[in-house]
């Protein structure tokens, strides 16, 4: 039998290059060789999402997303984390196993707590139990399908390994293995896509280069790229230049050697390197960006899709919380 992989994206925002090079394709690469569960974290996305309207926007947006990027819908089981109930199920027994002190180290809801801290604000303000229980939910996504290998980016580690612990509390307690035991998969060559600024590439830090924008803002967005007061006359190194960490990504290593010797010969200006990656992003993006537009012109037939995913992940769903529900004397 193949492994099986899962991930999930959250629909909070455009997707941009991060999530492509750290999330999208290095799952969609692992489809060759396991048996795939991609799916849109719509739920974990009401916890910061209160339009409707852009929600219902944003559900759409990313799920087209992952379809131009190549995802086979054959081949992967592609649904809506709010189209199986069954996961929230799982949750809601999940919790019973899960050490509320757990919670309290979990990068997100820290984050949270330190910035009310800074702001001089009450410790929870602003904190819905959503976001606390962010880890739990995440768990059940993962559990619920028996899922070997989870491809995601550095930040998203610690909760595999929440997720990991509460699976484990629950094999401890019945003595044997109800639940499967998951284990991240990072990408460890681009684990963090540096953004505009240097920083992580994040919805969060408004540093993004969107995957699907006109070429025309593509263009003007990279543009924008910060860079230091080099001269056009002064070698640079390409090692601590965001420009050349980006243009990694997107070229084999002919066209990054060529393009590190322009940096330390000098004669190069930032507007000049600029321009060279726009021209490799573009190169990959532009077929991308045309399925997507073809996707998005027809949003029933993407539902349709999502919709039939949902149908083929149900039934193992079910399984698993059979499973559980058995193992706990809730049968
Ligand atoms: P954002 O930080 O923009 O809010 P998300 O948290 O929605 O992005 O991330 C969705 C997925 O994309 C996650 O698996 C995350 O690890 C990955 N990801 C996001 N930004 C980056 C980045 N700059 N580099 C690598 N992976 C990223
Ligand atoms: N927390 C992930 C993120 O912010 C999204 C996510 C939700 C996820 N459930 C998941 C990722 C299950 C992997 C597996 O990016």
């Amino acid at each position: 039998m193949r492994k099986i992989s899962l991930t999930g994206i959250k629909p909070t925002g455009s997707l941009h290059i991060g999530n492509y090079f750290g999330a999208i394709k290095p799952a969609l690469e692992l489809t060759k060789e396991y048996d795939a569960r991609y799916f849109i974290a719509d739920y974990h996305a009401l916890n910061t999402m209160k339009d409707p309207k852009e929600l219902n926007a944003t559900i759409r947006h990313v799920a087209a997303g992952w379809l131009a990027a190549g995802l086979d819908p054959e081949k992967v089981i592609f649904y809506r984390q709010s189209a199986i109930p069954e996961i929230f199920e799982l949750t809601a027994m999940l919790m019973a196993f899960t050490a509320k002190g757990l919670m309290n180290r979990a990068h997100a809801y820290k984050a949270a707590v330190q910035e009310n801290g800074e702001k001089g604000d009450d410790t929870d303000a602003g904190i819905n139990m959503g976001l606390y229980t962010y880890p739990v939910l995440m768990a059940a996504d993962i559990i619920i399908f028996d899922s070997d290998v989870v491809p995601v980016g550095k930040d998203q580690v610690q909760h595999i390994e929440m997720a990991q612990d509460i699976a484990q509390s629950v094999n401890a307690n019945y003595g044997k293995q109800v639940l499967k035991i998951p284990q991240p998969a990072v990408q460890e060559d681009f684990a963090v896509v540096p953004g505009m600024d240097g920083r992580k590439m994040s919805k969060s830090y408004g540093n993004t280069i969107p995957l699907f924008a006109p070429e025309k803002t593509l263009q003007k967005t990279i543009m924008r790229i910060v860079t230091n007061s080099q001269s056009v006359e002064e070698p640079k190194n390409p090692d601590e230049s965001q420009i050349f960490q980006l243009y990694k990504l997107f070229t084999q290593s002919g066209e990054q050697d060529a393009f590190a010797k322009r940096y330390r010969a000098g004669g190069m200006g930032w507007g000049d390197a600029k321009e060279e990656l726009f021209r490799v992003v573009n190169r990959e993006l532009s077929p991308i960006r045309e399925r997507y537009d073809a996707i998005m012109a027809d949003i029933p037939a993407l539902d349709k899709i999502l919709e039939q995913g949902a149908e083929r992940a149900r039934p193992i769903a079910a399984a698993t919380v059979k499973r559980f529900r058995k193992a706990a004397g809730i049968d």
